[in-house]
């Protein structure tokens, strides 16, 4: 899954286009939740009669799904604009709409390059088949009203991007805590979960169909919260209340065969009965990714995270103790505003004292709006900025090569995904852990993606083990 906000591009697989229908090209940027709301763009349009297509050249509608989280992650989708208008000139019959983050952030200045003809926020993807009729009359398609409500619960997104072994499961939307450098709860709107049984649905439909892990998304799944009557069959009758570790132990009950990852747990709401139910399914991955954003208590009082160093370390001492074994990821920023060398090494001290497996790191960029863009100056120099997240990279990589080397003589069982990237015939999936496992694949029988294999692991890089088959 490589976690969170890296400002990579993802452009979905193709479904095979069906004659004469108008064809719909969607590039995805930023995080998973992204990737997962294009799909669920994709189903919308299905419904109404578009059909997907990975060639840029043949389409009619071009749709970007935009991240705002850092400023570079919004130049470039703008460049990406300029490259989709080079196309309107040639056929001026083609949309363009940008969705998702960059969209609610700018609203209808999108509009004003004349490059864009429809802007949909993040809530508002039912209603772009509308958008569009609108645009193809000549009218921007406009629509960035943020709700309290939408979860898409009763929409089925049309796996497109994935292997056919794993699959995203967005069981919440929104940002509640409004850390201080953050746009996204402007750009994503309040927090609201889904209701348990849509989820369990959509799991289970999952498996059915061949799938292997389901990854639970949320920007802080640990607020997962729902009150109500669930949909679920088999529920009691009245209302109950599932919070997180709930749900993950419904969703680990559907087969043992089903590998359960989850994604963002924030510090100060990661509890001992989610690390209890961890340890007691084997099926949920021992992977936890805990942003730490700084290891300055100073630091981390700016950014209005609502934890301490002292706290941070003693949920990752809590994590080790109950459930063995678990990889532990995090997400840094380098330079926030104010940020000394004394705050800096504090950074680098905490992720000595943790050793993660890997990390997202960034250096701070101020986002219009935020409170920190509001209230403090962005007064790390850029060369400072840019020095110490060189260092914090530095000491990642020796972590990472410490952890994965580590690893060496251990037997892993691995979800097969298919062949390793670097098609040397070899094949790969990764170890409940969540790193990735390169292996040949057998000398006789056939392993398929979705299968698991034991393997044991005889060599590694700082981000891949290397492992042979157990016979
Ligand atoms: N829900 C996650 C964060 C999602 S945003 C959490 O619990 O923290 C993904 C990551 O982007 C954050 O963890 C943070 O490290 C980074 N990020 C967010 N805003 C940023 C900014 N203004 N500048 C640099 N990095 C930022
Ligand atoms: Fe952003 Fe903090 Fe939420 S980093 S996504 S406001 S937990």
């Amino acid at each position: 899954m490589q976690l969170d906000c890296q400002n990579k591009m993802n452009s979905l697989k193709p479904i095979p286009a069906g004659n004469g229908a108008l064809k719909v090209y969607i590039e995805t940027y930023g995080c998973q939740m992204n990737v997962n709301d294009s799909e669920v763009v994709l189903s919308i349009l299905q419904k109404n009669g578009w059909r997907h297509t990975g060639n840029l050249e043949e389409a009619d509608l071009i749709l970007a799904n935009t991240c705002s989280i850092r400023d570079n992650a919004e130049q470039r989708i703008r460049g990406r604009i300029e490259q989709f208008a080079l196309r309107k000139k040639k056929r001026p019959d083609v949309l363009v709409g940008i969705l998702g983050c960059m969209a609610e952030r700018l609203k209808e200045k999108l509009l004003e390059s004349g490059k864009v003809d429809i802007v949909a926020g993040p809530d508002s993807y039912r209603r772009l088949p509308e958008l569009i009729a609108c645009a193809r009359d000549g009218h921007p398609g406009i629509d960035t009203l943020l709700s309290r409500e939408e979860t898409y619960a009763d929409i089925s997104p049309v796996r497109t991007d994935r292997n056919g072994v794993s699959a995203f499961i967005s069981i919440m939307r929104g940002c509640n805590k409004v850390c201080s450098y953050c746009v996204v709860p402007y750009t994503r709107g309040a927090e609201r979960s889904r209701e348990p049984g849509s989820i369990i649905r959509e799991a289970c439909e999952l498996f059915r169909n061949g799938y292997r892990e389901v990854t639970l998304l949320g920007q802080n799944v640990d607020s997962y919260r729902w009150t109500g009557t669930p949909e679920e069959a088999d529920s009691p009758a009245g209302a109950e209340t599932v919070d997180f570790a709930d749900l993950l132990e419904r969703v680990a009950a559907i087969d043992p065969l089903l590998r359960v990852r989850f994604s963002t747990s924030y510090p100060s709401d990661i509890s001992d009965k989610l690390l209890r139910v961890m340890a007691a399914h084997e099926n949920i991955c021992r992977h936890i990714h805990l942003p730490v954003q700084s290891g300055s208590d100073r630091m981390l009082e700016k950014m209005r995270r609502k934890y301490d160093r002292a706290w941070y370390l003693e949920r990752i001492r809590a994590i080790r103790d109950t459930v063995p074994g678990c990889g532990i990821t995090t997400d840094v920023i380098a330079g926030f505003c104010s940020e000394t060398e004394e705050d800096h090494r504090d950074t680098l001290s905490l992720m000595e004292e943790v050793g993660y497996d890997s990390a997202f790191m960034f250096q701070y960029s101020e986002r219009p709006g935020t409170l920190a863009a509001r209230q403090y100056p962005d007064d790390v120099p850029p060369e400072v900025k840019t020095r110490r997240l060189n260092e914090i990279i530095a000491l990642q990589m020796k972590k990472s090569e410490e952890r994965y080397a580590a690893m060496v003589g251990s037997v892993q069982t691995v979800l097969v995904e298919g062949p390793s990237k670097k098609g040397d015939g070899q094949l790969c999936g990764r170890a409940s852990n969540y790193m990735m496992c390169v292996f040949a694949a057998p000398a006789s029988g056939v392993l398929r993606p979705g299968d698991y294999v034991r393997v044991r692991v005889v060599g590694s890089t700082p981000a891949t083990l290397m492992g042979e088959i157990c016979r």
